[in-house]
């Protein structure tokens, strides 16, 4: 059992990808916290691990605060964030660290960090840059990560570069890469297809929540052109993009493309699902922090087509690992998929460098070492 007390914090009930590196992390820590700002499955599953849970009263919806808002919009926010504020600096006070693993949870954490006397770790899942975040956001963030925080764990180089780039110290960058755990027992993509119900024709697929910068809409927008093609469309919409999910079915209809585009709803069987289809496909159209479905993808022994930006070129090596195409290009990611299926000699060869790959560079327990380590650093090293 690890012996530092950590106060866990982020924003959202649901599990993203940053929610699932957050239940990695907190394996062993029985001695910690996580103060959620709202109840979802995100809590159920922090306390199957043995953590103490502690939702705020004030946090509800606060994820649907748009990113462009103004400071006027915002005023009628000030009284429950100074509330939330209260509530982590009084349970702060029982930890030796604070833990942040969202942007929204680390501006308030900060905050409390400063009345609460504790210091503080963001783990920075994000690129900070103006796709994702308003200038108002980027100053706030920044600033309060220069005075604040002890560490700032960013997922790969490209979110530390954005960081640094948006004015943040590099002193405060520790690189982790994510780490990802290898998928069940290898079965044909054939078994796969017949045991979930899948169609037998060429199958493509996407594992991404639905949000308009994923890029779903791409993928859709190339299938129209490729009659033959299959797809499956796993995720849904978790933080907020009910209008963007409606759109895509929209789109699924308008375009004729629905007896082959499958939406299959969340799904918590991913990796097997990755195992049936031809293809992963990744369409972000902004650039990906990480993308765990990469790596995901690399090790279930799939095909990856990414857009070029991110994250994504490393994790692919520059397309040694993958094939990577120019975001937002419909006609370009139907190459690439007419490529992938025409199953070249070269995409064996691709496929077992990536299983390699994703096993040397991105395991689980080189993560958790890491940030174990940084967690150490900082419970002997910092006094706020
Ligand atoms: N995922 C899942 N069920 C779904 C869709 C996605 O469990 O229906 C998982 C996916 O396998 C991946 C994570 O959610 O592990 C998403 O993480 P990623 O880093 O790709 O993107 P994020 O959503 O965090 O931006
Ligand atoms: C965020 C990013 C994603 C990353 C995940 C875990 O949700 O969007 O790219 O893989 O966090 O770090």
């Amino acid at each position: 059992m690890s012996p530092e007390r950590v106060l866990f914090v982020d924003h959202t009930g649901q599990i993203g990808g940053a929610e699932l590196i957050l239940l990695d992390v907190v394996e062993g820590r029985s001695r910690s916290s996580a103060f959620l700002f709202e109840d979802g499955p995100l809590g159920p599953a922090l306390a199957e691990r043995k953590l103490n849970i502690i939702v705020s009263n004030w946090g509800r919806n606060l994820s649907n605060f748009r990113r462009d808002s103004s400071w006027f919009a915002a005023v009628p926010l000030v009284a429950r964030l100074v509330a939330i504020v209260a509530e982590i600096a009084r349970a702060a006070r029982s930890h030796d660290i604070v833990y942040a693993n969202s942007q929204k949870a680390f501006v308030l954490a900060a905050i409390a960090s400063v009345f609460a006397r504790r210091p503080l770790i963001w783990h920075l899942h994000d690129i900070i840059s103006p796709d994702h975040f308003g200038a108002m956001q980027r100053r706030m963030q920044v600033l309060l990560a220069n005075r604040r925080a002890a560490k700032v764990i960013v997922p790969s180089q490209a979110a530390a570069t954005a960081f640094i780039e948006a004015g943040g110290r590099s002193d405060l960058i520790e690189i982790v890469p994510n780490g990802l755990a290898l998928p069940p027992e290898a079965r044909t993509p054939a078994e796969l297809r017949r045991s979930l119900e899948l169609p037998t024709r060429p199958l493509v697929g996407v594992f991404s929540r639905l949000a308009r910068w994923k890029g779903q809409h791409v993928l859709l927008e190339a299938l129209a052109t490729m009659p033959d093609v299959g797809c499956i469309i796993v995720g849904d919409a978790l933080f907020g993009e009910q209008a963007y999910a409606a759109e895509l079915k929209q789109m699924v209809l308008a375009r004729g493309l629905a007896d082959r585009v499958h939406f299959l709803g969340h799904r918590n069987d991913v990796p097997k699902l990755m195992m049936a289809v031809d293809a992963m496909v990744h369409p972000s159209i902004d650039p990906e922090p990480f993308g765990r479905t990469l790596v995901e993808a690399m090790l279930a022994g799939v095909p990856v087509i990414a857009t070029n930006a991110g994250a994504a070129p490393d994790i692919l090596e520059g397309g040694k690992a993958g094939t990577l195409i120019p975001p937002n290009d419909p006609a370009a990611l139907a190459r690439a998929i007419a490529d992938v299926l025409a199953k070249p000699a070269t995409l064996k060869d691709q496929l077992a460098y990536a299983s390699a790959r994703a096993q040397a560079q991105y395991g689980v327990a080189q993560m958790l070492d890491k940030i174990d380590h940084v967690i150490r650093g900082t419970r002997t090293g910092a006094a706020a």
